[in-house]
């Protein structure tokens, strides 16, 4: 058995760190799961770092799936969750349900993530009384961005802070297993931390949450320029990618790729069978 909800439990309470990151596809997953975070999550983020839109918002159950699927051939012990794509936490109890369940019984996801709190709370009841292992969302949620009125920070101003802090022990008592919180101020990150016996992993949420997470393109620098204030880069793999993209190009048009040591031949008996030795090209 892989990392557990039990597995994180023990790590906190033990004072260690929790790292979790998104990953999209058998490979990365793979590379993640050897670096040692304990949670790939495949977030809807795959929408823009993968798919190419604006925001999450396009992202379907469909789409969810396939790269689950990857994901979980690829991890072998981290535990991986799988988002609930925009707007089917806010359907019937039966459509998340379901959304959650084939995302565990054909993705193989140890559980889902939900974005939001109130509006949500029964959901989050009734999947994790049916035994799906849920996470929690709060802060930023990016399938709310448009309402949200962009991916800026929550949780700055005092009404703010107190319903966020009740929607944290709110998503907790109706069972989350552990809950992001993504861009707030560290204060508030910290007393949300403080008050939840459950994980809390933070994005944009200071040093005092019980894990980190980022998305794996940001962190890798993988995307474009610009990334959030929060993101540190701790490689810059796109232009790694790009500078051999840029030699193969070259070295096709100039004709020196490939060179002998890639080229396959013919043995000299077949050669001499076919073509009595005298093909030009063919040495
Ligand atoms: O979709 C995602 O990658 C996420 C993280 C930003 C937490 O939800």
């Amino acid at each position: 058995m892989g990392v557990t909800r039990k597995t994180l439990e023990k790590k906190v309470s033990q004072g260690e760190k929790i790292a979790m990151v998104t990953a999209y596809d058998y490979p990365t997953a793979k590379l993640a799961e050897e670096a040692g975070a304990e949670i790939l999550l495949v977030g809807d983020s795959l929408g823009m770092v993968i798919l190419g839109y604006e925001s999450t918002i396009p992202v379907t159950l469909e789409d969810m799936l396939h790269h689950t699927k990857a994901v979980t051939r690829g991890a072998k012990q981290s535990m991986v969750v799988a988002d609930l794509p925009f707007l089917i936490a806010h359907l019937s109890t039966v459509e998340a349900l379901k959304a959650a369940g084939k995302l565990m019984q054909e993705g193989l996801a140890y559980g889902v993530k939900l974005e939001g709190g109130d509006a949500i709370l029964d959901k989050i009841k009734a999947l994790t009384e049916a035994g799906i292992p849920v996470m929690g969302h709060l802060g930023l949620t990016p399938q709310s961005v448009n309402q949200l009125g962009g991916y800026v920070i929550q949780g700055r101003e005092e009404p703010a802070v107190k319903k966020l802090l009740m929607e944290a022990k709110a998503v907790e008592e109706a069972g989350a297993f552990a809950l992001v919180l993504e861009c707030v101020p560290e204060e508030l990150a910290k007393e949300i931390t403080d008050i939840l016996s459950i994980p809390v992993i933070g994005i944009g949420a200071g040093r005092n949450t019980d894990g980190q997470v980022l998305v794996l393109h940001d962190l890798l620098g993988m995307g474009g320029d610009w990334s959030p204030s929060f993101v540190k880069r701790f490689a810059s793999v796109g232009n790694t990618m790009l500078v051999g993209l840029q030699q193969y190009v070259q070295e096709v048009k100039g004709q020196t790729f490939p060179s002998e040591e890639h080229v396959i031949h013919l043995k000299e008996e077949v050669k001499l069978a076919l073509y009595g030795g005298r093909v030009d090209g063919i040495s």
